[in-house]
């Protein structure tokens, strides 16, 4: 099929690459010229394992291409992907001007029969606007073009892999021609096994984001719970492992920690939010998952603190800056949150991260970066592990204490054997575990 996708961010891009590895001809469009032309040129914006190689591959194949032309991107397709951003306004809802633009875009350029397919995150109640948008707008009265939902699962980091092997396809459609589009873009899936669940757009829509909220749930859950544990004395770990054990819970997005980033989880709740008291419903737990979350922050911001008294004249190493490992996105990264409280309490911070410090530095200048782990650890009198990347998991402590000013980690994301620590002699402020002191 001949397929445009309009936005080429981290979710259009991945979107134009596995349609073009499963044989369709894709082009990307962006109105960021300089991102077309470093597109061309086999350069992604953005680090995202496994996504070179699909892209080059695809361009290699002659399946794939980038153009700023809209029009170059959406004449002759038959299926039309929108995957420009939202952002949340001041409110909490999500900007969607960005994509009206886009509906905008395919009615005008569009020249045979099209489906429109919301793939970037949107509100329940947006593919009305859409509808209207595309018929209003249509240059040519006869073409049929018709609005589906698609909503995308995919993780950053783990974005390739989930784009090629998901758990599920969701389309919601109104018409057995927007259904079987949907089925040919993905029959290589479909023929491989992945369940493609059918439903009305409004429930596609709505189902995105409580997958998102629920998920977000879990995480602020092991967060409260890790509360309870450091005043019971008991141990969140082996907690929510009892819970996972059970399939009905399941282990996933339990682990406590600093709490969660990214910009999926707190813009789509402050939208759901946001959507919900539109729609006459108070959904207050949504609030309350945000307002534990800051919470998870801060709470190690107060280990820090508590261990080191005054942290003026102190240096503190931040180990990880993106939200998590895998990307060098740092977006809502807890592990900036806490740099940038840190450094506001006085404190100098040496921050740490193999894919994200340039942005991160861009985000919090004052922060110091380290080219390594060690660098950052040097005459450090607290060390925060705040992003479980291999290189920090795996990271020398005994190096790290003869390089340490006092021998003090909070561990942020529970990755440190305590056992380790004990025996190094180190003071170990964990999340919800039993610390050594
Ligand atoms: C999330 C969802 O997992 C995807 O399914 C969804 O498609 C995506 O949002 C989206 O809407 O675009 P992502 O934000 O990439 O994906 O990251 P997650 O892997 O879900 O992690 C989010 C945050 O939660 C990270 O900061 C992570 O460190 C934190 N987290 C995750 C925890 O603190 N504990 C956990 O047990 C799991």
């Amino acid at each position: 099929m001949n397929v445009g996708v309009i936005g080429t961010g981290h979710v259009g891009l991945v979107t134009c690459a596995s349609l073009a590895a499963f044989g369709h001809r894709v082009v990307g469009t962006d109105q960021d010229a300089e991102k077309i032309a470093s597109l061309r040129s086999g350069r992604l914006p953005f680090h995202e394992p496994g996504l070179n190689g699909l892209t080059r591959d695809g361009v290699v194949a002659g399946r794939l291409s980038y153009t700023c032309d809209p029009e170059a991107a959406i004449e002759s397709a038959e299926a039309v992907f929108i995957s420009v951003g939202t952002p949340p306004r001041a409110s909490g809802e999500a900007n969607l001007v960005a994509v009206e633009s886009a509906a905008r875009t395919v009615a005008r350029h569009a020249r045979g029969p099209c489906v429109v397919i919301e793939k970037s995150t949107v509100p329940t109640g947006t593919a009305r606007h859409l509808r209207r948008t595309l018929e209003r707008e249509r240059a040519d009265r006869a073409t049929r073009l018709e609005v589906v939902s698609n909503p995308e699962f995919l993780r950053e980091g783990k974005a390739v892999g989930d784009a090629l092997r998901p758990d599920r396809i969701l389309v919601g459609a109104e018409s057995e021609w927007g259904f079987e589009t949907m089925r040919r873009l993905y029959a290589p899936l479909l023929a491989q096994g992945t369940p493609m669940i059918e439903t009305n757009i409004a429930t596609a829509e709505l189902a995105k984001h409580a997958c998102n909220a629920f998920l977000a749930l879990k995480v602020s859950f092991a967060n409260a719970l890790s509360r309870l544990c450091e005043r019971a004395g008991a141990d969140v770990v082996s907690v929510v492992d009892v819970m996972g054990a059970d399939p009905r819970i399941g282990r996933g997005h339990l682990d406590a920690g600093l709490g969660y980033g990214g910009s999926c989880f707190t813009k789509d709740l402050l939208a759901f939010d946001r959507l919900s008291s539109l729609l006459g419903y108070d959904f207050a737990l949504l609030r309350e998952i945000g307002k534990l979350n800051r919470e998870a922050t801060l709470t190690a911001f107060e280990k820090v603190r508590e261990a080191l008294w005054n942290l003026e004249d102190k240096r503190i190493a931040v180990l990880g800056l993106a939200f998590k490992p895998g990307t060098d996105d740092v977006r809502f990264s807890p592990g900036l949150e806490l740099a940038s409280m840190l450094l506001e309490a006085g404190a100098e911070v040496a921050g740490y991260d193999p894919e994200a410090a340039t942005n991160a530095k861009a985000e919090v200048p004052d922060l110091l970066i380290s080219p390594s782990p060690y660098d950052a650890l040097a005459g450090a009198h607290c060390v925060v592990v705040s992003t479980e990347w291999d290189v920090i998991r795996n990271l020398d402590w005994a190096t790290a204490r003869d390089l340490m000013s006092y021998p003090v980690v909070v561990d942020g994301r529970n990755v440190v054997d305590p056992c380790v620590m004990a025996e190094l002699g180190f003071a170990y402020l964990p999340m919800g575990r039993p610390a050594i002191l």
